[in-house]
C-alpha cells in the first residue's frame, strides 16, 4: 500500500490487466475490472445455456434495468427517474441536444474545450436545423477564464449550451454550479457532458444544478463498453423531449393503432431508452457500479484520484520540469496535462508505449496526458518518471 493510496494489495486480481502494463489511460478507455467481467460473463453464459425468451429471464432482465438505474441515480446524485440508460456519452448527449424543438437561426452553445464526440453532436444538431453555434472561448479552463466565457457566449442567446464538467485536453474540473447560474439566467440549458468525470471525481448532478448530464461506464469506472446513462432532469421531461420512439421508452396502455398520442412517453426518462439491449453489458456496468462504490467507500476514489494526481504533478514538475496544464487545486480531476520542453508529444507516448507505460497526447495543443485513476499507485508514477527519463533517440524538436 502506498502513502498517498487506499489501493488493496490485490489491483492485479482486480485489474489483470494491470500485470502488463502501467495503465495510465483510463481516460482513454479504463482496463476492464474483473467484477465487470466476471458479471459480464455469467450473464452471457446464462443466455448461452438457458436462453433469454422465458418469464424469468425476462423478468431478470427487466428488473437489471431498474436496479441500474437506481445504481447510476445514487452515483451522480440524482433521483433514479431522471436516469435513461444509454450505451455511451454521445448518445446521452445527442438525446438531449435534439430534445429541443429548434427553429433555424437559434443558437446553440459549447465551449472551446469540448471533446470530437460533443463538437459532432453540436454541429450535426446545427446543420440539420439551421443553427448558429457560438464558441465560449475558455482557455485551460481555469475558474475567471471559464465564467468570463460563458458570460460572454450568452450574449448571443443560446438555448442550450453544451459543457464538460471535466475537459479531456487540459483536466480541468469546470465550475459547472457557476456556469449553471449564469446560463439559467439567461433562460440557457446545460446539457453536461461527464465522460471524463464519473468515476473519477464526486459527481452531484442535483447540487450542479444542470439539466441534462451524460457519462459512460468504460472510462473510469472500468466498466464494459457500450454502457452509460443520461440524467435530464424531472422538471424538464416535457421540454427536453424524446426525438425517437420505441417499445421500451413508451406508454402502450391506451394504444390505439393511427392514433400518435396513444402511446405517450413513459413518465421518468425511461422515455429516453428505446429499444432492446445486450443484457450481459447491463450486468457488467452494475458491477462495475459496485465495485467502484465499494473503492469510495474505503476512502478511495475521487479522494484517491486527486492525492495521486497531485503527486503526479509534483513529481513531473521537479524530477523533468514539466510545463503543467491542468488547473491546481479543486479544478484538478484525475486527469494531468502537461509538456516537456524540446519533446514531441507522439514521439513520447510511443516511447512509453514500447516499455509498457500507456498515457497519450492530445491532438491540437501536442500536450501529453496522463490518467490517475482509483487502482493507481505511485508505483505507476516512478514507472512513468523512470521511462519518461530514460534516453530517446527522438531528436529535439
Ligand atoms: C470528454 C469526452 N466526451 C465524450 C467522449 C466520447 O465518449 P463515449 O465513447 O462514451 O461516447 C470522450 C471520449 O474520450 C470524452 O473524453
Amino acid at each position: 500500500m502506498t502513502r498517498t493510496s487506499v489501493v488493496p494489495s490485490t489491483r492485479i486480481a482486480e485489474f489483470p490487466a494491470l500485470e502488463h502494463v502501467t495503465y495510465l489511460n483510463s481516460g482513454s478507455a479504463g482496463p476492464l475490472s474483473r467484477a465487470a467481467a466476471d458479471a459480464l460473463t455469467a450473464a452471457l453464459h446464462e443466455e448461452y445455456t438457458r436462453g433469454r425468451a422465458d418469464a424469468a429471464s425476462w423478468t431478470a432482465f427487466l428488473d437489471s434495468r431498474v436496479g441500474l438505474r437506481a445504481a447510476l441515480a445514487e452515483l451522480v446524485g440524482c433521483a433514479a427517474p431522471e436516469v435513461a440508460l444509454t450505451h455511451h456519452t454521445t448518445e446521452g448527449l445527442n438525446i438531449a441536444l435534439w430534445g429541443l424543438d429548434w427553429a433555424p437561426g437559434e443558437h446553440i452553445a459549447l465551449t472551446s474545450l469540448e471533446h470530437d464526440a460533443g463538437i459532432a453532436a453540436v454541429n450535426t444538431l446545427a446543420v440539420r436545423h439551421g443553427l448558429s453555434v457560438d464558441v465560449a472561448e475558455i482557455g485551460l479552463g481555469g475558474v475567471e477564464e471559464t465564467l468570463a466565457g460563458i458570460e460572454e457566449v450568452m450574449r448571443r442567446r443560446p438555448r442550450m449550451l453544451m459543457i464538460s464538467h471535466v475537459a479531456y485536453s487540459t483536466g480541468a474540473v469546470l465550475p459547472l454550479r457557476e456556469v449553471a447560474r449564469i446560463a439559467h439566467a439567461h433562460d440557457c440549458l446545460v446539457v453536461v457532458d461527464g465522460a471524463q468525470a464519473v468515476g473519477a471525481i464526486e459527481v452531484d448532478v442535483t447540487a450542479l444544478d444542470v439539466d441534462a448530464y451524460s457519462f459512460n461506464g468504460y472510462k473510469w469506472l472500468c466498466g464494459p463498453e457500450g454502457s452509460g446513462g443520461l440524467v435530464v432532469r424531472e422538471r424538464l421531461h416535457e421540454r427536453i423531449r424524446p426525438s425517437h420512439g420505441g417499445a421500451f421508452g413508451v406508454s402502450f396502455a391506451g394504444a390505439q393503432l393511427g392514433e400518435p398520442a396513444s402511446t405517450p412517453p413513459l413518465p421518468g426518462a425511461e422515455r429516453y431508452e428505446s429499444g432492446s439491449w445486450f443484457r450481459p453489458q447491463l450486468r457488467g456496468l452494475q458491477a462495475a457500479v459496485d465495485w467502484y462504490q465499494g473503492r469510495v467507500a474505503e476512502g478511495g476514489g475521487p479522494r484517491h484520484i486527486s492525492a495521486i494526481a497531485a503527486h503526479t504533478v509534483r513529481r513531473l514538475e521537479r524530477e523533468l520540469g514539466a510545463v503543467i496544464h491542468t488547473p491546481d487545486g479543486p479544478q484538478r480531476s484525475g486527469l494531468v496535462a502537461f509538456s516537456l520542453p524540446d519533446r514531441d508529444s507522439r514521439a513520447v507516448v510511443a516511447q512509453l508505449e514500447s516499455v509498457g507505460v500507456i498515457i497519450r497526447s492530445i491532438p491540437g495543443s501536442g500536450h501529453l496526458r496522463v490518467s490517475c485513476a482509483a487502482f493507481t499507485t505511485e508505483e505507476d508514477i516512478t514507472a512513468l518518471i523512470a521511462a519518461l527519463s530514460a534516453p530517446s533517440d527522438q531528436s529535439p524538436v
